[in-house]
């Protein structure tokens, strides 16, 4: 069996990941429909070798289409998901707009893939930061419990879209010619400099991408009581999110044993060689699936914690790859229907 798909949102930066998904990974694609703003009706975009022309997104985009992939932004989505379900579509959400209702699954598939099996027509993928560091910590969570996470984000241009990283090589440009950058869909200038995320800030002074972590967290691990706080920066890198991520555990866990854990754990890869000073680096965690995790040691201020480096690519597992994943989950358990409950064994979708 195949299904028809529908890519809200194609010509953005995840969008274009998702088209490079879809065509490298065994998703049955019977046919495909590129939507975007009506600023993109009639370009073309390639697929499997075709052109496929974007069309406008409107009340008919649609009619017969099994899997939306959403990421066109909150407000597109608020404005449309509810037509697209209705129209018999499963929609998989990439904005923040259905994240915290309690009846909408928030999926990491190596992480709770079985909350997919309950959907009532919209799956949401959680925010990037979130889906890296939860990959990372739920294998560590699951043999000792994880009590408490501080994290500290370095978040790469493309987290703010395709204009972004544009802008972050303009402005690069500008001060390597000696002028004074602008910014335009950023809030300050990035090349050359770092500033905290710039996501609306709450009466406690933690910013909205912040919450995101804390509440996603909560909502993914089905853990109401793990303690979380972030700080979110954005700096210039282009693409792929890092994480300084401390955890502090009930009981000691020895960086051997958070090793052997992470070593089998899907979507994880290890890259250490203490020797040669390296570790996961953004640059090499671009293009690539498995977030990579490295500097693993104990926190040498408190005896149940262990100090972690993450990367991952936030355009890739932070956004289109666990969405096509979430996809792959629905299509292996056969739970592209709205139900209130399938209690089915689940079939998990590595990265
Ligand atoms: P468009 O290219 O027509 O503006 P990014 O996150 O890289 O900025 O991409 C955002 C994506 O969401 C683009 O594909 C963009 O299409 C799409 N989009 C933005 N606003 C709308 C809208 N109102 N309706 C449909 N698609 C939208």
């Amino acid at each position: 069996k195949s299904y028809r798909v529908a890519i809200l949102g194609a010509t953005g930066a995840v969008g274009a990941e998702l088209l490079d998904l879809l065509a490298s990974r065994n998703l049955p694609v019977a046919d495909l429909k590129l939507l975007a703003s009506s600023r993109s009706a009639g370009k073309s975009l390639q697929f499997q070798g075709e052109n496929i022309v974007v069309e406008s997104v409107s009340d008919r985009s649609f009619n017969n289409i099994d899997i939306v992939l959403a990421s066109a932004g909150g407000s597109t989505s608020k404005a449309w998901a509810a037509k697209a379900v209705a129209s018999g579509a499963v929609v998989i959400d990439n904005s923040s707009a259905f994240r915290m209702e309690p009846r909408v699954p928030l999926v990491v598939p190596e992480v709770n893939p079985q909350a997919a099996a309950s959907h009532q027509g919209i799956i949401a993928n959680p925010n990037c930061t979130t889906i890296l560091m939860t990959v990372a910590v739920w294998p560590l969570h699951q043999v000792k419990r994880v009590q408490r996470i501080v994290a500290a984000t370095y978040q790469s241009a493309s987290g703010a879209g395709a204009r972004a990283m544009e802008e972050v090589k303009i402005q690069a440009q500008a001060i390597l010619n000696g002028e004074t950058p602008t910014a335009e869909v950023l809030p300050y200038p990035l090349a050359f400099n770092l500033f905290p995320h710039n996501s609306p800030i709450n009466e406690l002074g933690y910013c909205e991408e912040e919450m995101k972590m804390v509440n996603e967290t909560r909502k993914i691990f089905d853990d109401q009581n793990i303690r979380v706080t972030a700080t979110c920066v954005r700096v210039p890198v282009l693409r792929a999110h890092s994480e300084a991520i401390n955890l502090e555990f009930e009981t000691p866990m020895s960086v051997q044993e958070a090793k052997e854990i992470l070593s089998k754990a899907p979507g994880v890869q290890i890259v250490e060689d203490w020797k040669a000073n390296y570790f996961p680096m953004p640059i090499e965690a671009t293009g690539r699936d498995p977030v990579l995790v490295g500097r693993i040691r104990q926190d040498i201020s408190h005896s149940h914690s262990l100090e972690l480096w993450i990367c991952g690519d936030q355009i890739r597992k932070g956004a289109a790859l666990n969405a096509v994943q979430i996809a792959e989950l629905l299509i292996k358990n056969d739970w592209l229907q709205p139900t209130s409950g399938n209690q089915q064994p689940v079939t998990i979708v590595n990265s």
